[in-house]
Parts: structure tokens; C-alpha cells; sequence
């Protein structure tokens, strides 16, 4: 696969693949030297156009830990701050033999564009565009499930017969969309919990379940997954701008609490992609308890990114995802 653009264009062969092979990235990650010689001499940019801590870090330490170069870029202090294109931009990264790009941009679609521009040869990998994809957020959450959910043994298994909740601002989250897309071609059930106003429109076409309830949706569901997601106060104009009445009523209605919490099957697991508005979409206690695998998301998001880093730009399997 030369490049990873959209969990969409995953088969469930090839998402499997991915899982294997972060399974066996993070077992090269519980030795004592966890540098692998496999993309020496092999140039990744982290292109972000958009504020991130833990992918930006999480694909750097992926990147270095299979000994590629890693440059780091972002607008501010580059030339774009003095208006120069993404055309440019990655024109100029071209020009320097750039193997790997990971992008993270505003504008859903721009790892396409670029991936299809002929604007460079290098592999794109998209770490996240607007409010559209993040496919190896999906891919870390999908590892994570599999890990708690899926026996013993989860090498080789999608997530059949799992059933994911996913609770909050889907509107805005490319988390939630790549999320529905990746965890149905893996064979899991998932259910969207949001106010109206925080769904976008055209919901109902996809792949799933939606309720407004969240008390109602974990009663009938008895999720074996349940993630919560950020409420992004920054695609939103200042004051919330009317998506819900006071963010009181937002924990209310939609908070993942104590109460909520204890009511929940013994099995299931709580997740969130961070960063978390505590106090808001999560309590402390949640977050911080016993059946949070909030932690564990972040150190499987390196051993994902290895394994895509790796099958990207070795082209060590066939095709485009
Ligand atoms: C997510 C993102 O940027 O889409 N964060 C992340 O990558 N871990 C979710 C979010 O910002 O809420």
C-alpha cells in the first residue's frame, strides 16, 4: 500500500494486516533496544498544518524508532506564514526526495490532493484532515478493542460481534467518522450517542445506529466499547455557538460520570482519543479508573503508526489503501 488516506478504503484484509503488524512493532517495543534498522536512510516530513501532541509525537517516535529521518514542520515560523501554497509547500518537499509525508491539515481532502497532485512521489499518510479522516486513530482504537476484546490471541481477528458506543461531538470528528468506518469493515456494531445538533446531516446513510439518549443507549446496547469523544469548542464559533444550552447540560445529558460509569457492563472498556475536556465529556474518575484504556490508545497510536509507516513505504503489500 502506497499510501493511507481514508480508513475507508481499507479492506478488512488489509486493516487485519495492519493490526498483525502493529502487534508485532510493539513486540519489538517491549525490548531493551527498540530501534529497528528497517527504514534507514528513509526521510519522513510531519507536515501539520493543525495543533497536535500526541499524533504528531506518536508518528515521530514511530518514525525514529524504524531508524528513518524525521523532519518536523509546521506553518508557523515556515514559509507559509508568508503565504506560500500547500503546493508549494510540498513541492519543495518533493524537490528534497521526501519518502514520507504525514499531514495533518484544516482542510478535509488536502492528503488527497496531495497524494494525487503528482506534486510529489512520496508516500502520504493522513493524520488527520478536518472534520473528515483519521484513519490511524481508527487503527490504534481497533487495536485497543481487539487487545481487551477479542480472547487471548487477537492476531489474525477483526472485531466481530463487538459493539462500540461512540458518545459526543461527531459533527466536528473525523475520529467518530473514520471510527464507523473501520470498526464495520471489521465486523463490530456501532451505535452514535450526540445531541441533534452535534450529528451531522446526512447521519442516517451510515453505517450504523444513532440515539440521542445516552442513558437509554447504554441500557439497550451494553457496550463492549464505549468512547467518548472531545466536544471541539474550536470548530465552533466563540460561546459554542448554539450547539448545545451550557456545557452543564452537555455533562448531563452527555457526560460520561460515575453513575454512568457503574452501570456499565463489567467488560466494558472506556476510551477517548484526547485531548479530553475533563469535567465536560468525561469525569476525572473515568478517565483516570480502572476500565480506562485511554493510556493504552496512546502507545498502541506508535505501534500502529509503525506498521503503516512500514507497509507504506516499503510497498510491502500491494495496492492503495
Ligand atoms: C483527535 C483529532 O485531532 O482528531 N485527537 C487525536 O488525534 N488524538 C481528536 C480531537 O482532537 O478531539
Amino acid at each position: 500500500m502506497k499510501h493511507l488516506l481514508s480508513a475507508k478504503d481499507l479492506s478488512r484484509e488489509q486493516a487485519v494486516l495492519i493490526l498483525d503488524m502493529a502487534e508485532q512493532m510493539a513486540a519489538t517495543q517491549a525490548r531493551q533496544v527498540k530501534k529497528l534498522p528497517t527504514l534507514r536512510g528513509l526521510i519522513v516530513v510531519n507536515l501539520f498544518f493543525e495543533d497536535s501532541t500526541r499524533t504528531r509525537i506518536s508518528f515521530e517516535t514511530a518514525a525514529k524508532r524504524l531508524s528513518a529521518d524525521v523532519i518536523n514542520f509546521s506553518p508557523k515560523g515556515s514559509s507559509v506564514s508568508k503565504g506560500e501554497s500547500l503546493k508549494d509547500t510540498v513541492l519543495t518537499l518533493g524537490a528534497m526526495h521526501t519518502d514520507a509525508i504525514v499531514v495533518r491539515h484544516y482542510a478535509s481532502g488536502a492528503p488527497y490532493t496531495i497524494a494525487h497532485s503528482g506534486w510529489t512521489d512520496a508516500s502520504v499518510i493522513n493524520a488527520g484532515d478536518g472534520t473528515h479522516q483519521h484513519p490511524t486513530q481508527s487503527l490504534l482504537d481497533a487495536m485497543t478493542m481487539r487487545r481487551h476484546l477479542m480472547g487471548p490471541n487477537p492476531l489474525g481477528q477483526g472485531l466481530d460481534g463487538v459493539n462500540v458506543v461512540i458518545v459526543g461531538d461527531v459533527l466536528h470528528s473525523r475520529v467518530a467518522r473514520s471510527g464507523v468506518d473501520l470498526f464495520t469493515t471489521l465486523g463490530a456494531k456501532v451505535t452514535l450517542v450526540a445531541p441533534a445538533t452535534l450529528l451531522p446531516v446526512g447521519v442516517e446513510t451510515w453505517n450504523c445506529d444513532v440515539s440521542y439518549n445516552l442513558d437509554q443507549a447504554l441500557a439497550e446496547v451494553k457496550p463492549d466499547a464505549l468512547m467518548m469523544l472531545r466536544v471541539q469548542k474550536e470548530r465552533m464559533s466563540a460561546g459554542g455557538g448554539g450547539f448545545f444550552p451550557s456545557p452543564q447540560e452537555y455533562t448531563r445529558e452527555y457526560g460520561l460520570d460515575e453513575p454512568r460509569l457503574a452501570a456499565l457492563p463489567k467488560r466494558t472498556i472506556v476510551m477517548h482519543p484526547g485531548p479530553m475536556n475533563r469535567g465536560l465529556e468525561i469525569t476525572s474518575g473515568a478517565a483516570d479508573g480502572l476500565r480506562s484504556v485511554i493510556v493504552e490508545q496512546v502507545a498502541n497510536g506508535v505501534a500502529v503508526r509503525m506498521a503503516v509507516l512500514y507497509l507504506t513505504m516499503t510497498g510491502a503489500e500491494g495496492g492503495e489503501a
